[in-house]
């Protein structure tokens, strides 16, 4: 039985313990689910070769919610009440995690996302946790960088209003580039799945802005980068960790050359954990790269074994007990302490985009 199985896949029994799954395995955010599930299947691969947990393996138990909060929601319902998951590892979009959280809450099944940085995914309660840094740091980080490194002083805004992430992000970009002495021209909004940005870029570009930041995800910001181009905007884009992807570069193709954003990890780090992992994922995956999706599942994967290792059995208390006293835990991702808000605090990098690639430039430190 492979240790990635779709929902109901993967046997149950007292000699296996299993984890619960949710990701976009399909939709707009695609790459998101797989990158992470990727990741997720490697860190349990390693464990169970290294003798599982408390003498039995672990398998994991997998919903693709088709990049779609309320299916993010029901998939929960059914690892809790059907799957009967000690644990639930996801969601990468915030939107979707906010779904989920809810109702892993409410039934006490710890829940660690490895990805999503709104901060009101942990502020749903003591039992959500996340390994990555929250959206206040990393707004602040690409207002900086677009200030002290790019020189900029007067940019525009445009943000996806049916994600929570896109709408957060905006919030801190734009008060922070205001407080580092900057000027915010003009924020203009779009609907996750839109097609036509033309009429929002127009506005943009009457604004003359020197740079324009587009905390969204990858779907949108292909295009949006295109077409900003073709109505004549050329100055850099700027986003968030949104944009990771490899997609980003079919869909934007050259148009997005030059742009700039903030990310979770580089595999250009020539720390050696990190280059193992990189070895490891490549031979797993014909010669995939991980990206901040593969690498921070990966790491959520891992807190979540150590825990399970250390709680006395796998009751959600104790799980949940165990998680939030993780400490100095070696990611490879950054090293992981989740604080009493159980967020995880670490430094971001950013990327510059150029030739269908992203290339580190700087990291940032809280
Ligand atoms: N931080 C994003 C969110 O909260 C998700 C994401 C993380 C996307 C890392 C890509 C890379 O929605």
């Amino acid at each position: 039985v492979p240790a990635t199985a779709q929902g109901g896949g993967a046997p149950a029994g007292d000699d296996v313990i299993v984890l619960g799954e949710v990701g976009a395995l399909t939709g707009g955010q695609a790459t998101f689910g797989i990158s992470s599930r990727n990741g997720i299947a490697l860190a349990l691969k390693e464990a169970n070769a290294a003798g599982g947990v408390k003498g039995k393996k672990l398998v994991v138990r997998v919903y693709d919610d088709q990049s779609k909060p309320e299916e993010a929601a029901q998939a929960v319902t059914r690892l809790i009440t059907q799957d009967k998951v000690v644990l639930i590892l996801g969601e990468v979009a915030s939107s979707s995690s906010l779904a989920m959280a809810e109702k892993a809450q409410a039934a006490g099944v710890p829940m660690i996302t490895p990805s999503s940085t709104n901060p009101t995914v942990t502020e749903k309660g003591d039992n959500i946790f996340r390994v990555c840094f929250i959206d206040p740091f990393q707004g602040f980080v690409m207002a900086k960088f677009a200030r002290e490194n790019l020189k900029l002083n007067k940019v525009a805004v445009l943000q996806d209003n049916k994600s929570a992430y896109s709408i957060g992000l905006t919030e801190v970009f734009r008060q922070k580039f205001a407080e580092l002495g900057g000027k915010i021209t003009v924020t203009e909004s779009y609907s996750q799945g839109d097609t036509d940005y033309r009429a929002q870029l127009t506005a943009i570009k009457k604004t003359q802005p020197e740079g324009i930041y587009v905390p969204g995800y990858y779907s949108e910001v292909g295009v949006i980068a295109r077409q900003a181009r073709e109505l004549g905007l050329k100055v850099p884009l700027m986003g968030g960790d949104g944009w990771d992807s490899e997609k980003l570069f079919e869909l934007g193709g050259s148009a997005i050359d030059g742009s700039y954003f903030s990310n979770h990890y580089s595999p250009d780090n020539p720390d050696e954990r990190v280059k193992k992992f990189i070895a490891d994922y490549k031979a797993d995956y014909n010669g995939a790269v991980p990206d901040a999706l593969a690498a921070l599942a990966y790491d959520a994967a891992r807190v979540a074994i150590d825990a399970l290792k250390r709680a006395p059995d796998t009751s959600g208390p104790a799980l949940r007990e165990a998680i939030a006293q993780t400490k100095d835990f070696p990611g490879v991702a950054g090293v992981i302490t989740l604080d009493a808000k159980r967020n995880a605090v670490k430094s971001a990098v950013v990327l510059k985009v150029a030739d269908g690639k992203s290339t580190y430039v700087t990291t940032i430190a809280p």
